[in-house]
């Protein structure tokens, strides 16, 4: 006998699809972006792992990628991929990458990996990013996530002061008893407190803070695509 979907089946049918899932369906999602014939430009995180592994199945299609992080390079020539110097590809059609937040113009807060530095270096030279994430990333305003910052360590007492001065409350990043150590062999601090109304102007004024490597906000490097995982599909947002 059929029954009409109630409220609890529907909670039951979001509960069904896993975070893990979303992000392997964006994952797939995301190889119709591919160029044939190019270098790809790949970002770093769990979703971009996903992507990783799907990207491996047309990897005779594709001349190699490009990768924002070593995390990413092993796991790409793990798998087969040739991972080319971002000096040797000056020119990349695409992007595709996570984000810890999305908002509806497309910026992004990223580097909850601590990869930002390479992530937006990558995302410059590309024509086209697009973001790659599961529906818990949508938000109506950055800044809820701790925002990532990669800094000079020698910076970090002032740049904490700053900070502290719009809001927030930073944190070194740490892994186990000792500070992260980025790629780049930098510090990250993570910033909570922050609302992040206006991205572009927050992303100019930090960026010029003496200390700072990157930002996390990636407002000048913005999505043009959102591939968004959600319990009714991939929903595809153009920005
Ligand atoms: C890496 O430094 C980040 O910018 C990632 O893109 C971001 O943290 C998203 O990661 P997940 O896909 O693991 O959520």
């Amino acid at each position: 006998m059929n029954h009409p979907h109630t409220q609890a089946d529907a909670v039951l049918s979001v509960s069904s699809l896993t975070q893990d899932e979303l992000k392997a369906q964006v994952a797939q999602a995301a190889l119709h972006y591919v160029v044939p014939g190019e270098v790809v430009g790949v970002g770093t995180g769990s979703t971009v792992n996903k992507f990783i592994d799907a990207l491996a199945t047309i990897k005779d299609r594709i001349t190699g990628a490009v990768s924002s992080s070593a995390a990413s390079t092993v796991r790409l020539q793990g798998l087969g991929i040739p991972v080319f110097d971002t000096n040797d590809v000056p020119r990349l059609a695409v992007y595709i990458d996570g984000a810890d937040e999305i908002d509806g113009h497309g910026h992004m807060l990223k580097g909850g990996g601590a990869a930002l530095t390479r992530e937006k270096i990558v995302a410059a030279q590309s024509e086209q990013f697009v973001c790659i994430a599961d529906a818990s990333k949508l938000v109506q305003t950055l800044g809820k996530f701790p925002l990532p910052v990669e800094v000079i360590p020698m910076a970090t007492r002032r740049l904490m002061a700053q900070f502290a001065a719009k809001g927030g409350t930073c944190r070194v990043r740490m892994q186990g008893d000792q500070p992260l150590i980025t790629d780049n062999g930098q510090h990250i601090l993570d910033v909570s407190g922050l609302h992040i109304s206006n991205p572009l102007a927050f992303e100019s004024e930090v960026s010029q803070w003496p200390g700072v490597v990157t930002v996390g906000v990636f407002a000048f490097q913005r999505a043009h695509v959102c591939l968004l995982g959600t319990a009714d599909g991939v929903r595809t947002l153009r920005f």
